[in-house]
């Protein structure tokens, strides 16, 4: 029953199923990356059966289907090419890494490259609630522990009379040259300065060039990531009550805006969920799902119990 883990429509399901039986005859709920990424056998294409050279057509269209719900077309293509690193790592026996991906992306890859057989994925950004992640891909065989491709700089300095943002910091940092995908998260440690995620063989060379942030002259030294010192995010939960799970009911009562407020905020592309911009206010949403609206912050869904009355009452944390 090849391909039954993927929600294809009808049509891809039998075709990948047909032709699994008829060149494979393998049994495996996933497909592998052989059936999908790459150029088929030329005993298989050059088939004289007309119903073969449809089928791999279709099989090759399933990275498509595979993307489908994929929200912005950049990260399409930035999730594309993940595939496309994984299926050389699996095949070629090797463990290749990814720069530091944004959170859609990571979310998004992760989510694709689950359904894969033959293939294994680690994403790791430092620290457990890291949002920058990088994707270590590889066979599952070679693939047996998290690999070592992620380093930490305490970035310290008199932050006591002239605070520094975020901001600053990766102005600063990204001044000296290096690109943002080589750059984690950075942790601010208020007056202390800030800890900061990078790529390891970036160490040396931002201790050596990174002088000043802001007003402020700093010094660089390298830290275990163990000792990386992030406070687990301040929230705040509450409990509502709701005829449905949809985006808008639950995010208007989240966020304390009126709906017609937040149909606004949809329609204009502001509401995400998971980092996938929401296209209608039906979408309902389950235990787990993130709702951010840009510059109010983050929602997170708790759980859902239903009451006698059939409605749900929702746990809402809200990030502070
Ligand atoms: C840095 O110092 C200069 C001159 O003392 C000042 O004009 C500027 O506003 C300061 N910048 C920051 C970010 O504090
Ligand atoms: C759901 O039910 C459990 C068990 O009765 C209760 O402890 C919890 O607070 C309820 N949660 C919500 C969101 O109503």
């Amino acid at each position: 029953m090849a391909a039954t883990s993927l929600g294809t429509p009808w049509g891809l399901r039998r075709a990948a199923q047909a032709f699994a039986r008829s060149h494979f005859l393998r049994s495996n709920a996933k497909l592998s990356f052989r059936r999908i990424l790459c150029s088929f056998p030329v005993a298989v294409t050059g088939s004289s059966a007309s119903g073969v050279s449809q089928t791999v057509q279709a099989l090759k269209g399933d990275v498509d289907v595979l993307l489908n719900g994929v929200g912005e077309k950049s990260t399409i293509k930035e999730v594309k090419n993940i595939l496309e690193m994984a299926r050389r790592a699996s095949l070629r026996r090797e463990v290749l890494h990814t720069n530091f991906l944004t959170p859609p992306v990571v979310k998004e890859s992760m989510q694709v490259l689950e359904k894969l057989a033959d293939v294994k994925a680690i994403a790791q950004g430092g620290y457990p609630q890291a949002e920058r992640c990088r994707i270590s891909v590889g066979h599952p065989e070679e693939l047996t522990s998290d690999p070592d491709i992620i380093a930490a700089l305490s970035v310290t300095g008199n932050f006591q009379f002239e605070p520094c943002s975020h901001g600053d910091f990766l102005g600063a940092i990204l001044g000296t040259g290096i690109s943002r995908e080589k750059l984690g998260d950075i942790i601010l440690q208020g007056e202390q300065g800030a800890q900061v995620l990078v790529v390891p063989e970036l160490v040396d060379f931002l201790m050596s060039s990174l002088g000043k942030v802001g007003n402020v002259s700093v010094s660089c030294s390298k830290i275990p990531l163990i000792s990386l010192d992030y406070e687990p995010p301040r929230t705040k939960s509450f409990k509502t009550v709701e005829a449905s799970l949809r985006v808008d009911a639950l995010a208007s009562a989240g966020f304390k805006i009126s709906r017609s407020k937040l149909v606004d905020l949809i329609s204009n592309g502001n509401v995400r969920v998971n980092w996938t911009p929401v296209k209608t206010k039906g979408t309902t949403l389950k235990t787990g799902d993130i709702v951010s609206i840009s510059g109010m912050g983050r929602l997170k869904i708790g759980e859902i119990n239903t009451t006698r009355k059939g409605k749900s009452a929702v746990e809402l944390i809200r990030y502070l």
